[in-house]
């Protein structure tokens, strides 16, 4: 792929692979043998053994979707805002999607799903590297469905593409070009120490955020409402007068 971005770092040094096991363990590799510079951005047409969330597989159709993996160097960021990340990743995929969608309902579902009119078009894996408790290296693995129209049949009901929305394709380099623009102008913002804008707009696009939603707690099928969501990245879950908080391994949504 032969791809300038209008960015001044991210996907500047850009690397195109047809088909690997997965663009993050590509991206960890490359940190642990040559010190690959901040904004690399490796990107592949099929993956093998993609990478989800939780340690599930992520499974894309060859050629069909944009898969990439960002490597940031944030030392600038403290170890308890690392959940920073996790946002401008997700704020870049919403922005890029409703640019080809502008007529359809973009969300971030917590932590960092993305929602295209209710179903999931986007997930996002970030893996981190710890030096002397700063994030060394941050590697944002993303995956957006783009011109893929069948899905196996668990995700069928659940997930979907902008192939789906639009009824055309989008080529996954047009995608990413604006994708590098959106994640390099979240990132400065977040170098630049802007947390505040980040927060509410994060909160400004997150799914069913002050709303009643049906969650899975335990396995346990409760009613709750959504207050907000912590700077460690605990959503806060309020029952009755009670506020508790979870992480993404303790709570399931029901859409
Ligand atoms: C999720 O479970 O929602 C996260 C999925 C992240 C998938 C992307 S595809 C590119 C990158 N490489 C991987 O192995 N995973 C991420």
């Amino acid at each position: 792929m032969n791809l300038t971005l209008p960015t001044l770092f991210i996907g500047q040094n850009l690397t195109y692979i047809k088909e690997l096991p997965s663009t993050n363990a590509y991206a960890l590799q490359l940190i642990a043998a040559e010190n690959p510079p901040e904004g690399s951005i490796v990107m592949a047409g099929y993956q093998t053994a993609g990478r989800g969330q939780m340690g599930t597989n992520w499974r894309s159709e060859a050629d069909k979707n944009l898969l990439i993996s960002l490597i940031l160097k944030p030392s600038f960021l403290a170890l308890g805002d690392s959940f920073y990340l996790s946002k401008i990743a997700a704020l870049a995929c919403r922005e890029t999607i409703a640019h080809f969608c502008p007529d359809a309902e973009v969300l971030i579902k917590w932590p960092n799903d993305l929602l295209l009119n209710r179903k999931k078009v986007a997930g996002i894996l970030i893996e981190n590297q710890l030096d002397n408790l700063k994030i060394a290296y941050s590697v944002l693995g993303i995956g957006i469905n783009l011109n893929q129209f069948l899905f196996p049949e668990v995700l069928r009901e659940t997930a979907t593409s902008l192939w789906l929305q639009l009824g055309r394709e989008v080529e996954p380099g047009e995608c990413l070009t604006h994708l590098a623009v959106s994640l390099e102008k979240y990132y400065l913002k977040l170098k630049q120490s802007q947390l505040p804008a980040i927060d509410s707009e994060y909160l400004r696009y997150l799914y069913a955020y002050q709303e009643v939603v049906r969650v899975e707690i335990g396995g346990e099928s409760l009613e709750t409402y959504i207050a907000g969501v912590q700077k460690d990245g605990k959503i806060a879950l309020q029952f009755g007068d009670k506020l508790r908080f979870f992480d993404i391994k303790e709570v399931k949504f029901v859409i």
